[in-house]
């Protein structure tokens, strides 16, 4: 870790930020089994809040490892820095008055938690959504055939079948996708949002 550097703070408060802006910052933080939906919703949810002219911005998996994160496999060790590099630009994201939608399977709580007490000693908002369904149901769904590789060995440490899921305790929001349909998760969060005082919709 260097030692020789300063914070720099901007000449802009957040909370002046927020008033220019119209739209305090937060993480909406997807967690849940692959192919339980958090991409699907994350996109929906993205679309709908920019509609509504919304700044808006998604973090996914499957993206971010493609750059940021290349170089990180998948063992426990790695997913920890995965999750953890995420909090810490999505905290950035947070902060410039962003909704982030991050849309990670991010097994671990304690990785989430770090996430959660990154923007929460910053004074950011982090709100949990559990994309929520059976391990059949997913499996079924199997859109990237992954289920079918884990089955087969193909693929080591694959969540819900050959690495562990700890599903989140006290989620902010918990969406069932057995049970919700992709418009119905889009209206949840979205009232969410707006009953926490994140964005106005009577603006629109
Ligand atoms: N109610 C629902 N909400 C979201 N997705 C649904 C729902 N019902 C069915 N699906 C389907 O389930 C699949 C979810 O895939 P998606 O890629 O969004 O999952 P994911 O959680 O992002 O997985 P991964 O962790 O592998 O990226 C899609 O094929 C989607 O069409
Ligand atoms: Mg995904």
């Amino acid at each position: 870790m260097a030692t020789n550097i300063t914070f720099h703070p901007g000449s802009v408060t957040a909370t002046e930020r927020a008033e220019i802006l119209a739209q305090n910052g937060v993480t909406l933080w997807f967690t849940g089994l692959s192919a339980s939906g958090k991409s699907t919703i994350a996109c929906a949810l993205e679309q709908h809040l920019l509609h509504l002219r919304k700044f808006c911005y998604r973090l996914d998996g499957d993206n971010i490892r493609f750059g940021l994160n290349r170089d990180l496999g998948f063992d426990e060790k790695s997913r920890n820095e995965n999750i953890r590099r995420i909090g810490e630009v999505s905290k950035l994201f947070a902060d410039a008055s962003c909704i982030c939608c991050t849309a990670f399977i991010s097994p671990y709580r304690a990785d989430r938690l770090v996430a959660r007490e990154l923007h929460e000693k910053a004074g950011l908002g982090f709100i949990e959504v559990f994309i929520d369904a059976p391990l059949h149901v997913v499996e079924k769904r199997d859109p990237k055939g992954l289920y079918k590789k884990a089955r087969a060995g193909e693929i080591k440490d694959f969540t819900g079948i050959s690495a562990p899921y700890e599903p989140p305790v006290n989620p902010e929001i918990h969406i069932k996708t057995d049970e919700n349909d992709v418009a119905g998760a889009v209206q949840i969060i979205t009232e969410y949002l707006a009953s926490k005082g994140y964005i106005q919709l009577q603006e629109v």
